[in-house]
């Protein structure tokens, strides 16, 4: 069952300490190259071209986002929006704030200026500075962590009852986890099994349903695929499938695996440095070769 482990971070590390593979063992190249490639490819993103791929009409809406930890800047004056029901996938390499956006989103970050808004244009609600229970209660945003967000040592079925721990009773919370339940029969299986036996795949399942119990309207999702093998990495993707085009949830996600999360979202963004560098939908990010070749493997 080893390959069904996830990756520890320190292997994580190592990965990525060790570059971009672009091909040969020869042509690995440094986070600092393709950092300095990406800034090179950079083009000028006019808000206007974020609005149409959002069609116009976002649902979440980032302006001119300042914000990072401490006092250090991270993510400056980033746009971003997209629309009720689309996918958003966030790429570039490591560093470049991917993960921040998710944060600031959600409430991890300082916020030095800008804003971050949600709903409908008749409905607007300015989310900036609301903290990330206030996002999840309010606002309808849930924020899908990994790894260490599951408690091993409870069940299944008490892992999904936390994740509606904001609700106003915990019967309540039960009825939530049992509609999630309804949906995922393979964790409704599993419900009195303790979360650390179950595989790498059921553990990521396990994490994404337990953000489903509050039934979110946005989905925000770091690196769903790391660390799964193959076939869990598709059932992930099926997953996150159905919540949008089933569901109609919003998914801003960060993959690293650039190709399946182009190949999944609508619209792809690439980050360097705390800047949109591009964007595009998902297929013309797919077929920029720039971007294979610096992201794609290929
Ligand atoms: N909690 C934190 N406190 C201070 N600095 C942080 C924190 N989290 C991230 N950073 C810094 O913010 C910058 C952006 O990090 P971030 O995690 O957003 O990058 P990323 O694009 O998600 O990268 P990766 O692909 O490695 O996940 C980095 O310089 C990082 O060191
Ligand atoms: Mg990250």
């Amino acid at each position: 069952m080893a390959e069904e482990q996830q990756e520890t971070s320190a292997e994580r590390a190592k990965r990525k300490a060790g570059g971009y593979h672009m091909g040969g063992v020869e042509s690995v190249i440094s986070v600092e190259q393709v950092v300095a490639q990406t800034r090179a490819i950079a083009e000028e993103v006019p808000i206007e071209k974020l609005a149409a791929l959002a069609n116009n009409d976002p649902f979440v809406e980032i302006k001119d986002l300042k914000a990072g930890y401490g006092k250090m800047e991270i993510l400056h004056d980033l746009n971003l929006q997209v629309a009720k029901g689309q996918s958003l996938c966030l790429i570039g390499p490591n560093g470049a704030g991917k993960s921040t956006i998710l944060h600031s989103i959600y409430g991890f970050t300082n916020i030095f200026s800008g804003s971050i808004e949600i709903g409908p244009a008749d409905n607007r609600q300015n989310v900036t500075k609301l903290s990330p229970n206030q996002k999840l209660m309010k606002a309808g945003i849930a924020y899908i962590l990994q790894d260490k967000s599951i408690f091993p040592d409870m069940t299944v079925e008490e892992n999904l009852w936390m994740g509606g721990f904001l609700m106003d009773t915990p019967t309540k919370a039960r009825e939530a986890a049992e509609r999630v339940f309804a949906k995922y029969d393979r964790l409704a299986q599993r419900r009195t099994h303790k979360a650390k036996v179950l595989s790498g795949g059921e553990r990521r399942l396990l994490e994404i349903s337990r953000a489903l119990v509050m039934d979110p309207e946005v989905l925000l999702v770091d690196e769903p695929s790391i660390g799964l093998e193959p076939r869990f990495i598709d059932m992930v993707f099926e997953i996150l499938d159905d919540l949008q085009h089933g569901e109609g949830k919003t998914i801003i996600m960060v993959e690293q695996n650039a190709k399946k999360g182009l190949e999944f979202a609508d619209i792809g963004y690439v980050l360097v440095s705390g800047e949109l560098a591009i964007a595009g939908k998902g297929d013309e990010l797919l077929e920029n070769p720039e971007v294979g070749r610096l992201f794609l493997g290929g």
